[in-house]
């Protein structure tokens, strides 16, 4: 999957980023946040939520007056460990962080906290909103409806999202245990990827009207947004592999994300409205913090954490397989691998930066 790509110091990018924000009308402090979280996700190598979505989702989604780029927090509910956040169709990224730094407080005062959102846009990689709890001794859960793309195991049309449930729990070793990924079998961010790659899908990810597997990927990227083929869940077609399992979760991921904080959900969440243009998507999230220390003594939990992590990677492997991994390890190594040298641009990616640049007239001068 080896792509030519020209490396920039990450801290460059999120300036750039963080200034072509504020120049389409974000506020500085929301273009901060924003800019941050794009970035993070290439810092462990979530490239499908990095900054390659700077301009397509988020700039774009502005431009065509889908998003507004200045946010109104709004607090509708709140009780000292629960709170109802309507975001107004602003700025995504800006308000996960401030909904889950008050589940983080709330929970740091009571040992729990909750927090759920409406109206919000899209939220990028979830692991950095869990994150935020773990880094303060704490247990972080969060999850997001999406653009529906998955069909119901022995359906053909796409009606949940991707639905990730990201879980992240401090542990003693150099990264938090972080299970962050999709309920889906895969995403629309690796789809695309496979298209700039020329590569044709493999059997499981997506299906067409027929309920058979698709493989030709730029076709399925079309009709994925014509509600002509659509992506498996978890577990792949049917219910050999457990698909309902993974349906099963999406579905509380939609409801979690969109019941309690009465945001819109499925269908509502299509992205076009009845004359076929491009209309706002305005998501639902929720998030979740539980400290550790109300329970257990923190180092105790960590060293349980590590521990079980320890055990799994040391147990015995299939024959041919040379690691056992755990949730967080993969992504901790791309940091490793990344740290010095920043985000990996390709040429589609050099591209999109380009265009930003000639548009918006920004002064940074880019690596390429
Ligand atoms: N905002 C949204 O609407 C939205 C929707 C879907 C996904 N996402 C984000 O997309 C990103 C990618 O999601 P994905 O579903 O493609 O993830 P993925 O399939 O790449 O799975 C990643 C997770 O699996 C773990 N993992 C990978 N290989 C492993 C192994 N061999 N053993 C143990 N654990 C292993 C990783 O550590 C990580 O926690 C995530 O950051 C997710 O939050 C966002």
């Amino acid at each position: 999957m080896d792509e030519k790509v020209t490396w920039w110091a990450f801290d460059e990018v999120e300036s750039f980023m963080r200034s072509g924000f504020e120049a389409i009308g974000v506020p500085s402090e929301e273009a901060a946040v924003c800019a941050d979280v794009l970035v993070s996700a290439d810092k462990r190598g979530v490239d499908s939520h990095g900054v390659g979505r700077f301009k397509p989702i988020y700039l774009d989604r502005i431009w065509a007056g889908t998003q507004k780029p200045a946010t109104e927090f709004e607090i509708v509910r709140e009780t000292p460990t629960t709170a109802v956040i309507d975001g107004h169709n602003g700025m995504g990224h800006y308000i996960a962080r401030r909904a889950m730094q008050m589940a983080v407080d709330k929970a740091e005062k009571n040992g729990l906290g909750m927090t759920v959102v409406r109206n919000s846009t899209h939220y990028g990689a979830a692991f950095y909103y869990s994150r935020m709890a773990v880094e303060r001794g704490m247990i972080g859960f969060t999850g997001t409806s999406a653009r529906p793309s998955i069909a119901p195991t022995w359906g053909v049309e796409p009606m949940l999202g991707t639905n990730p449930l990201t879980w992240g729990m401090p542990s003693d070793e150099d990264f938090p245990f972080m299970l962050d990924c999709a309920t889906s079998t895969t995403q629309r961010g690796k789809i695309e990827l496979y298209d700039r790659l020329g590569k044709d899908l493999p059997d499981g990810w997506v299906i067409g009207q027929d309920g058979e597997y698709r493989h030709d990927t730029h076709q399925v990227l079309v009709d994925l947004t014509k509600d002509k083929a659509a992506l498996t869940p978890l577990g792949g077609l049917g219910e050999a592999f457990s698909g309902y399992k993974g349906y099963g979760y999406s579905m509380v991921c939609e409801i979690l994300s969109s019941a309690l904080s009465q945001a819109n959900f499925m269908k509502a969440l299509i992205g076009v409205d009845a004359a076929g243009k491009p209309s706002s998507i305005e998501l639902g999230h929720f998030f979740m913090a539980m400290k550790v220390e109300a329970f257990v003594e923190l180092d105790t939990f960590k060293k349980q954490v590590g521990e079980i992590c320890r055990q799994l990677r040391a147990s015995k492997k299939a024959p041919g397989a040379t690691r056992i991994y755990t949730p967080g390890e993969k992504e901790h190594e791309v940091w490793l691998y990344r740290k010095d040298k920043g985000v990996p641009f390709n040429d589609p990616l050099k591209a999109s930066f380009t265009a930003v640049k000639e548009k918006l007239g920004l002064k940074a001068d880019l690596p390429f």
